[in-house]
């Protein structure tokens, strides 16, 4: 004889197990919704800044042609940093910045998917083409840092680096002044 089984009615364990497959159930439509919502809602967008722009046409005319690369001092003493992330280079390839200010760095793309990345700072972003990228950060003291690409952007993304040049403001204000964009590409 088996022994007699203390185990809950068949009614109540069917019950039990139906109200858990409801739980397993909006669980899994939770995360499906989840996904759903971050890949088309966030992916299709760079984090940094949400602001379209014709990547066919950069150089033509507007912001980000030749002449208007380069560190622009603002009205308020604020310095924005304007920056083209091609196969294989960024334009300036080298970029002064003065210490001590609040610097927005403004990238865009006309060909692939780049990065941009200022090492030992948390400056970091992708530079997707048809977008402009904006990162806003200070460096407090003068030095260098290097500017990879951190996007693998084909054959030639492993030589694509530029260089941040952090200068004291004094010496940034004598050096470049006068001059509509700086950048330190022949110093
Ligand atoms: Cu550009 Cu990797």
């Amino acid at each position: 004889m088996a022994e007699v089984s203390k185990a809950l009615p068949l009614d109540v364990v069917d019950e039990a197990e139906r109200r858990w497959s409801y739980v397993v159930a909006a669980v899994v439509l939770f995360v499906f919704a989840a996904i759903v919502l971050a890949g088309v809602h966030w992916a299709a967008q760079p984090p940094s800044n949400v602001e379209a722009i014709d990547a066919s046409r950069l150089h033509l005319s507007g912001e980000f042609m030749e002449g208007n690369l380069g560190t622009e001092i603002q009205a308020d003493g604020s310095a924005i940093v304007r920056i083209i992330a091609q196969q294989y280079s960024f334009v300036p390839g080298c970029i002064v910045v003065p210490a001590q200010t609040r610097v927005v760095f403004r990238a865009t793309s006309p060909d692939v998917v780049h990065g941009f990345l200022v090492a030992g700072t948390n400056a970091n972003t992708m530079v997707v083409p048809g977008f402009v990228a904006e990162v806003r950060t200070r460096f407090e003291r003068p030095g260098e840092h290097v500017m990879p690409c951190h996007e693998y952007c084909s054959v030639g993304h492993e030589g694509m680096w530029a260089r941040v040049r952090v200068v004291d403001r004094e010496e940034f204000a004598r050096t470049y002044a006068g001059q509509r964009r700086a950048s330190c590409v022949r110093n």
